[in-house]
């Protein structure tokens, strides 16, 4: 997908189809909308009028120019009510008339105004990047194993702006959003692919070879050098794995920041998760290929920080394993003590997320952090709790528990925040060891939480148990289509521009 931006007017450019917008309730449309209505001797107001098109958001509606204008077509999408504008539904807009061009034949080329520029305080900027990032998300395709491969929809946008004094601001308004959006989508890419093709090295080599293309310092710990830490609860979930296990860090630290206690963002990353000795039924299994998706969130999420070049020490961590049952797979009753010296009970080796973090997050003291956001797809429960809608926050500092939630209103990428009360911490205690690795049903998302919250080691952390927003069975929304979500890219990226700065 390529976008320009130019000055002038959208009537007359010559591309295959023209987007313009229409609120709810509007039936003497005016701006470049009102433009193209006078262009075609009033159609737009004609297919109001008929009530043809009422401006709904993510509804759209086709005109054929027969000639009047240089474009053949002309495509309204529309922005629903006014009173429910904001850029979400900008991205929505945009995702929505890209996945109509899709559909039409030969629209490779469109031209469009930024949708809602200068309403509801969005300024020029934060619009054209939210109709890049809706544009490259709705045209999203996953890896592909077919013979044939489906058709890509179209390449070319151009934004047109009348005033030249916000040709800049837009510009790069929809530079930062297509970086964004394509960081989500290899996100998406990295959970998308199959087990067997991707796992532990395999996503080592990807963040890799994605590292050395933006400017990221990549370094990777193999399963010697986490024996040589101690990272023997980290280590144990992999003993039934034919895979390596492998602790991925990405570092960005711009000039002037080497210096700086970083934020670290920490992403589960199981590559496959059977569930190990205590294994999983069968049905529905497959889907435990998206147990990497907090990793992926990370590598996605550190792939924007450096093309955008946020001016901070940003570090990301993805922990690498597949849990398999073998012969020489750890067993429920088995007692592990990892890099922190603190103890652990096996009840469940399903109960894997919590101990690879366990080490991790017990890795990660050593950058004494300013923050640390850990990404994971925990629990089941979390589903129970909140379905699809948002994830489940768990912190244990107001500061970053609010700055978080700022990101998820800003970004439409929703978190809820659940309850860290001491008490739960009563539901995994063990004869033997420090804590057990599950509590049981009841509150199963709050000790999950409490669990990992136990191998922090005194920093400001959060935890967002993402287990029920990386993957949709259907289209979420226009800009999220079935399959991999790529959910908390965006959201990180937000966090890691503005937490602290206010
Ligand atoms: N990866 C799963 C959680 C999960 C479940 C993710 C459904 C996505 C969809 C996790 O490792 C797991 O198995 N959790 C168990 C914990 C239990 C054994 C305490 C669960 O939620 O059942
Ligand atoms: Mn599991
Ligand atoms: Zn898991």
């Amino acid at each position: 997908m390529q976008f320009h931006v130019t000055q002038g007017d959208l009537v007359h450019q010559p591309v295959d189809c023209l987007v313009v917008n229409l609120f709810e309730g509007v039936s003497e449309p005016g701006g470049a909308t009102g433009a193209v209505d006078q262009a075609l001797d009033g159609a737009i107001r004609t297919l109001i009028a008929n009530g043809d098109f009422v401006g709904k958001a993510d509804t759209t509606a086709l005109l054929y120019t027969n000639g009047k204008i240089p474009a053949a077509r002309v495509l309204i999408v529309g922005l629903g009510q006014t009173e429910k504008f904001d850029a979400q539904r900008v991205r929505k807009a945009a995702a929505t008339a890209h996945k109509a061009l899709k559909k039409l034949k030969g629209a490779q080329h469109y031209a469009t105004v930024i949708h809602g520029a200068g309403l509801a305080g969005l300024d020029a900027r934060s619009a054209a990047q939210a109709v890049a990032e809706g544009a490259v998300l709705a045209c999203y395709q996953a890896p592909n194993y077919k013979r044939e491969q489906p058709e890509a929809g179209p390449q070319q946008c151009t934004v047109v702006e009348s005033d030249g004094a916000k040709v800049d601001a837009i510009s790069a308004g929809l530079r930062a959003g297509q970086s964004l959006a394509e960081a989500v989508c290899h996100a998406r890419d990295y959970v998308s692919e199959p087990p067997n093709v991707l796992y532990p090295e395999e996503f080592a080599r990807r963040a890799q070879a994605m590292a050395a293309a933006v400017g990221l310092t990549f370094s990777v710990l193999d399963e010697a050098a986490m024996r040589e830490l101690g990272m023997n609860i980290l280590l144990a979930v992999s003993l039934g794995s034919e895979r390596e296990a492998q602790l991925i860090i990405l570092e960005h630290a711009p000039a002037n920041t080497q210096d700086q206690p970083p934020l670290v963002l920490v992403g589960k990353g199981i590559t496959f998760d059977t569930g190990g000795i205590s294994i999983k039924p069968s049905e529905g299994m497959w889907l435990m290929k998206d147990d990497m998706g907090g990793a992926a969130a990370v590598v996605g999420a550190m792939e924007a920080i450096a093309r955008l070049n946020i001016e901070r020490r940003v570090i990301g961590v993805a922990v690498c394993v597949e849990n398999m049952p073998d012969g020489k797979a750890f067993r429920p009753g088995d007692i592990l003590t990892g890099i922190t010296g603190k103890s652990t009970e096996i009840f469940s080796t399903d109960a894997e997320g919590r101990l690879v973090l366990a080490d991790a997050l017990g890795y990660v003291a050593r950058y004494n952090p300013m923050a640390v956001v850990d990404l994971a797809t925990l629990t089941g429960a979390i589903g129970v709790a909140l379905g699809s809608q948002a994830a489940g926050l768990f912190a244990n500092n107001d500061n970053v528990q609010a700055a978080l939630l700022a990101s998820a209103g800003r970004t439409g990428e929703r978190l809820w925040p659940m309850p860290m009360y001491d008490e739960y911490m009563d539901a995994i205690k063990s004869d033997m060891a420090e804590v057990k690795n599950s509590g049981g049903r009841a509150g199963g998302v709050a000790t999950s939480a409490k669990f990992i919250e136990h191998f922090t080691e005194g920093y400001p952390w959060a935890h967002l148990d993402i287990a029920a927003m990386v993957w949709t069975d259907q289209e979420k929304d226009p800009a999220t289509p079935k399959g991999a979500t790529g959910y908390g890219v965006r959201l990180l990226v937000d966090f890691v521009q503005t937490f602290g700065t206010a």
